[in-house]
């Protein structure tokens, strides 16, 4: 038995080549993965720092086990908040110079949980038109004032910002991205914090993508500005699971009392908590991962043909913008065939007609394998 929209909706999707499926992946080790008995290349990874799996990681994660459990058994405000995630609360406030910081179980939590909290309270939000789907929609579920628009700035547009912050007189949180998600290029984040502070702003810069990678010790961000509120996920460069929201005292009070998801969620496991601790040491202490990912992504610019275009950025996320579902899919399987592993990103990821190949370069991929990648997306497209 199932409802019949379910079948329609399928078969929608199927016709517009945008089905998606799961597949089966088992790491081998580094960026090879194994998938229906295949061995492929994964540039569609996150884990930019090449730290999953690391030895010290997975040490710290067995240790924070044995000694605090594998779950909290609670959620923070009834008996789930202990020793590991107070030390990583510490350790992050310690890295971004921030006054407080709270962890939730998913970067999608934490933006749903912080945005839809700022929000009840009547103040007016600025998203970039990009914006990840957890902003989108934790900017729009609010329970009380839903009669507050949501305003949208064109993407990376502080002209366009400054003219609808101007037609505000509410309290108001400029949202944006330091790298974005889909598209790799990082937001104008001095301009924009100029622009929020002439129009008594606060900013909140969702850091999922730049955390760990960009800044002298990885502190993405605030290692360009110094922003009110920061969110950034373990599950990318961090490569561990969840996130943290790092503002000050006053808020992360409000926060703890306030945000639904919060409140009502089991906190983090101890052991990854624990496990996260040791990630960041090595985020601060191990410069050269970054460099590496702008020195192989050098690379990648150069061996691509001049006919396709990279945004500029210093993170690892480089888009391909092909255009058309079908042929994006037609490419991403040619490239499968010469063993390399590039999902094709398709609406409503993307807009309409953006469908493309997000390339992420990982500091344990290396010069010959991104000849190779180059080689063969200048085959399939030029
Ligand atoms: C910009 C951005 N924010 C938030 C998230 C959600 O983070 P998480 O995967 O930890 O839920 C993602 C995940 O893809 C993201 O790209």
């Amino acid at each position: 038995m199932t409802f019949s929209f379910v079948k329609d909706a399928l078969a929608q999707r199927r016709q517009d080549n945008l089905l998606r499926r799961r597949n089966l992946i088992r790491t081998i080790e580094d960026q090879q993965i194994e998938v229906g008995g295949r061995r492929f290349l994964n540039f569609s990874s996150n884990d930019y720092l090449g730290l999953n799996n690391h030895p010290q990681i997975n040490r710290a994660l067995e240790e924070g086990a044995k000694r605090f459990g594998a779950s909290s058994s609670s959620s923070s405000l009834v008996t789930g908040y202990g020793y590991a995630h107070q030390k990583l609360e510490e350790t992050i406030c310690q890295w971004l110079n921030k006054e407080r910081c709270l962890l939730f179980s998913s970067g999608f939590s934490a933006n749903l949980g912080s945005l839809q909290t700022i929000k009840n309270n009547g103040v007016s939000l600025f998203l970039d038109k990009l914006s990840h789907a957890s902003l989108i929609d934790g900017a729009r579920l609010s329970s009380k004032k839903d009669d507050i628009k949501v305003n949208r700035f064109k993407h990376n547009n502080v002209a366009h910002l400054r003219t609808l912050l101007q037609a505000s007189s509410n309290d108001k949180l400029v949202v944006t991205e330091s790298i974005f998600s889909m598209d790799g290029d990082i937001s104008p984040l001095k301009e924009i914090a100029n622009a929020a502070q002439q129009a008594h702003a606060k900013v909140f810069i969702d850091d999922a993508h730049g955390i760990g990678v960009l800044g002298e010790q990885g502190q993405g961000a605030a290692s360009f500005i110094d922003t009110d509120i920061t969110m950034g996920t373990f599950g990318k460069a961090i490569a561990t699971q969840g996130a943290f929201v790092a503002c000050d005292d006053s808020l992360f009070e409000y926060l703890i009392n306030f945000s639904r998801e919060y409140i009502y969620s089991t906190a983090i496991s101890p052991a990854t908590a624990w496990a996260t601790i040791q990630s960041i040491e090595l985020i601060k202490n191990e410069p050269w991962r970054r460099e590496k990912i702008k020195d192989l992504s050098q690379v990648f610019k150069n061996e691509l043909d001049s006919s396709i275009s990279l945004l500029p950025t210093d993170g690892s996320i480089h888009a391909i913008v092909i255009g058309d579902e079908e042929k994006t899919l037609t490419v991403s399987k040619q490239l499968a065939e010469a063993g390399f592993w590039l999902t094709a990103i398709r609406p409503p990821t993307v807009p309409k007609g953006t469908s493309r190949l997000r390339v992420t370069i990982c500091e344990n991929h290396n010069v010959k394998d991104i000849i190779r990648l180059a080689k063969e997306i200048n085959k399939a497209l030029v």
